[in-house]
């Protein structure tokens, strides 16, 4: 089309709180991720904890508020009792997941302990492969109970005297997967997973639940939440303001080698899987009759990140090596959690450290991916409330999305989303195109001193190596006159004074 491409503002139509977990992580005991990433006791570059302080650090400098683990498809078979006490009583375990040794050297002790450091909250998954309903119970009494009861004092023998408080419990990860050890039918992990919830939240009512879905628009979904966003339960009957399940986790891995821009625009389908996630939580609620007083599931991304895992070199097709194609499909991702902020209550890029990871270890310090640089941006800056942005693109490009959602979703070249914190308005946009440079108008935007931060490249199949940084991120500023030109294949964020 002839029309050329605009951008409206408007900092003071706000759509929703931005949650801040959504610049969440995701720690699982996979290829280099625990060990060898977070935790790795012989390596100069450790604390007296074992744990990498280079690592601590880039958390630190992400800013990142929670962290999820064991697994991923590791948990399915982990015993969390290997995991504690004195370390040299601690078994080596077959992992069924990942076909390795779990050492068990690394547990729930260690983990708050790296959590609490970090300065981050730990979000912890149950085991609904091998795992018992009485283990589950265990565990959250271990973590939590100040009573005198035998984990908790388990706990105090361990050296922990006060409860680790652990708000997020996911039941189970993936349950309906092909690959796992113990899959389950919709039927039997509804009936599951409404059990254990009513258990666990009788031991400690405070927790967070967070129900296993598939891609959030699937029969899966469908069922699962039907059958347990429900409120009407024993120890919370009578109560018209708590819900048995709180949030529904939904996994998206996009990538597409067929072309640069299938793989940056991908992502879009994960912001529709949010809306239709939400729109089955809202579809379950009306079916069970929920009183609106009982607050609505959110949704809970625990998943995402670009992974193909027979391109990606490295123990299990894991370390992916990020070019900047990657790098703008995960801008693409986050425009779309602070588009849909109002439905999304946590997202957890998969992974932290070294497997499918914006940073990766070396035994002499840590490199930072391609697609580190556009997190950092939106994790410093996209916060607050999450603001009404239009974007004429000038020229659409029509998909048809990978996976199970058919037909076409219209994707802009550029892709934008904005949100305003402390008196700041922040403008994040990202040119996809391989060709072309857009220069736009920006209706909203104050004249005066705008701050630019710029992510991008010679092309879009550069990567960051040891050796050369490549791709990071150039800072400027710019006066906000005139239109603005994004210059193709990058990410810009914008921020000014409101
Ligand atoms: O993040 C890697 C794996 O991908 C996780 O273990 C699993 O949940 C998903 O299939």
């Amino acid at each position: 089309s002839s029309t050329p491409p605009s951008i409206t503002i408007h900092p003071e139509h706000t759509i929703a709180q931005i949650n801040d977990n959504i610049y969440g992580g995701f720690t699982e005991h996979m290829g280099r991720c625990i060990y060898g990433g977070i935790y790795d006791p012989s390596n100069p570059l450790s604390d007296a904890n074992g744990f990498r302080k280079d690592v601590i650090d880039a958390m630190k400098e992400l800013n990142v508020p929670v962290v999820r683990y064991p697994g991923g498809n590791f948990v399915a078979t982990y015993h969390w009792l290997d995991g504690v006490g004195p370390k040299d009583k601690r078994p080596k375990r077959p992992e069924l997941a990942w076909l390795g040794i779990e050492p068990n050297t690394f547990g729930t002790d260690e983990f708050m302990k790296w959590c609490e450091i970090v300065g981050t909250e730990p979000y912890l998954c149950l085991n609904f492969g091998t795992g018992t309903l009485d283990e589950a119970l265990g565990w959250l009494e271990y973590c939590n109970s100040t009573q005198d009861t035998y984990y908790a004092n388990l706990r105090r023998a361990n050296g922990h005297p006060e409860p680790y408080n652990v708000k997020y419990w996911a039941l189970g990860n993936e349950c309906w997967g092909p690959w796992q050890v113990a899959q389950l039918s919709k039927e039997a992990y509804a009936a599951q997973a409404y059990q254990w919830a009513k258990a666990l939240k009788l031991l400690d009512p405070s927790i967070t639940l967070i129900l296993c879905g598939e891609t959030g628009y699937s029969s899966w979904d469908a069922y699962v939440l039907k059958e347990c966003v429900r409120w009407d339960v024993h120890g919370l009957s009578g109560s018209t303001t708590k819900s048995l399940i709180d949030m529904h986790s939904i996994h998206v891995y996009t990538a597409d080698n067929t072309s640069h821009i299938a793989n940056a625009t991908a992502p879009r389908g994960a912001e529709r899987a949010i809306q239709m996630a939400s729109a089955l939580i809202d579809l379950a609620r009306i079916e069970n009759r929920v009183p609106e007083t009982v607050p609505r599931p959110l949704v809970c991304f625990d998943e995402w990140n670009v992974w193909d895992p027979v391109r990606a070199p490295g123990e299990l097709g894991a370390e992916e090596k990020y070019t900047l194609s990657d790098a703008l499909a995960v801008a693409v991702f986050l425009t779309g959690f602070i588009r849909q902020a109002r439905d999304l209550g946590m997202a957890n890029i998969a992974q932290s450290v070294n497997v499918i990871s914006p940073l990766m270890t070396s035994k002499d310090g840590v490199m930072k991916q391609t697609t580190w640089w556009p997190l950092l941006l939106f994790s410093k800056y996209m916060r607050g409330q999450s603001v009404a942005v239009n974007v004429r693109a000038e020229e659409y490009l029509g998909r048809t999305n990978p996976g199970w959602i058919r037909g076409t979703i219209e994707t802009p070249f550029l892709e934008s989303c904005a949100a305003v914190q402390d008196g700041w308005v922040n403008l994040a946009v990202t040119n996809v195109s391989e060709e072309k440079d857009y220069v736009v108008p920006i209706d909203g935007l104050k004249e005066g001193k705008v701050d630019v931060f710029t992510v991008g490249g010679e092309n879009v199949s550069v990567v960051n190596t040891e050796a050369e940084q490549k791709v990071g991120i150039k800072e400027g500023t710019w006066d906000g006159k005139g239109p603005y030109r994004f210059e193709k294949h990058s990410f810009t964020l914008l921020r000014w004074k409101a």
